[in-house]
């Protein structure tokens, strides 16, 4: 799978780009493929302090309280299994959601008065979400889970 990064924002897209940027409007043109744009653990099988504050944990809930009636799934992201700082020097800017590889949506986080997580509510019964977290000091980090 490849991984595209928008010259103009940074934001991730897998395969192909977008006619533009989905957050930032730049043109396909702007988007280059960059293999190494999502940090990745350098052993999954010992994660360090640093891999357990960034990687983000994805939480699946299929009864949703504020959609009744069986149709929503809910994608609670948060980062990481040890909680992130959101601190003005270090913080959690963004979280990015993609169902089956495709850009979703885009949460913006505030240090100080944000925790590093967010929610989205899905009219989809299956597939693959991806969440992409942005640190403004150590970069992108990825999960997923199936729906
Ligand atoms: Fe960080």
């Amino acid at each position: 799978m490849k991984t595209l990064v928008c010259k103009g924002c940074g934001h991730i897209e897998f395969n192909e780009a977008p006619e533009k940027c989905l957050v930032c409007r730049s043109p396909k043109t702007a988007y280059e493929e960059k293999s190494d744009a999502i940090q990745k653990p350098a052993n999954p099988a010992a994660l360090t302090e640093g891999d357990k504050k960034h990687i983000p944990q994805i939480v699946v809930v299929k009864e949703c309280g504020l959609i009744p009636g069986g149709c929503c799934t809910d994608v609670h992201a948060r980062v990481g299994e040890i909680e992130h700082v959101m601190q003005d020097k270090h913080y959690i800017r963004c979280l990015d959601y993609y169902v089956d590889y495709k850009f979703i949506s885009r949460v913006w986080l505030s240090p100080n008065v944000c925790h590093p997580a967010a929610a989205l509510h899905l009219n989809v019964k299956g597939g693959t979400v991806t969440v992409i977290e942005n640190c403004n000091v150590h970069g992108n980090w990825m999960a997923e889970a199936k729906l």
